[in-house]
């Protein structure tokens, strides 16, 4: 018992979120495990038909979905409420064409863009200025995701039913993921330079 008093103690002391942002936080916690999840889906269907980049840019959309969650996760538990993990809504498992694959997924972008802004809203009517300015992050993302998944569809309606363009485009989007992942290991290479040249400096200092 005196541990977890002492524990409490120990917590960081910034004020706490109210329940109502805290229920917001966590109902859009569960939205981006569900994207995650319909994007693992689509990844899937996209494999077994043979689109291997379709697939592989599923996939990592599916892993963003994921780190999206995890920060709220984090941010939500260190504010001093708790994140709930619940039961999902199970993705759709099969499409009739890719073509209505990358619509579902542009749907369900705009869907999040209006949950993040509905969200954000919430936050400035109780005044929660933290919370607002953490949010400015997802607000950004969401312009980018809208703005990929948009070119994508109308890279696809160029397309049309021609087989060689969806050769053509399978192949690109493949390219387009992997120089995406390379320049984010390279980002997380500078970021850890960065620190590293960071506690030298403060050893540096300390010592001199
Ligand atoms: Fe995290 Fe694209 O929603």
């Amino acid at each position: 018992m005196e541990w977890i008093i002492f524990f409490n103690f120990t917590k960081k002391t910034h004020i706490m979120l109210s329940k109502n942002i805290e229920a917001a936080l966590n109902k859009q916690i569960r939205i981006e495990a569900e994207s995650s999840q319909t994007y693992l889906s689509m990844a899937c269907w996209a494999e077994v038909h043979g689109l291997e980049g379709i697939a592989q840019f599923m996939y990592t959309q599916s892993d963003e979905e994921r780190a999206h969650m995890l920060k709220l996760v984090k941010y939500v538990n260190e504010r001093g409420g708790h994140a709930q993990i619940t039961d999902l809504k199970a993705p759709k498992t099969s499409y009739s064409t890719f073509k209505e694959m990358f619509e579902a997924l542009y749907n369900h972008e705009i869907f999040v863009s209006e949950s993040i802004n509905e969200l954000v809203h919430i936050t400035f009517e109780e005044k929660d200025y933290a919370t607002h300015n953490f949010l400015q992050w997802y607000v950004a993302e969401q312009i980018e995701e809208e703005a990929t998944a948009k070119s994508i569809l109308d890279k696809i309606n160029l397309i049309g039913d021609d087989k060689g363009g969806l050769y053509l485009f399978d192949r690109d989007i493949q390219q387009l993921t992997v120089q995406a992942l390379s320049l984010l290991t390279q980002n997380k290479k500078v970021k850890v330079y960065l620190e590293y040249l960071k506690i030298t400096l403060f050893f540096y200092i300390c010592l001199c």
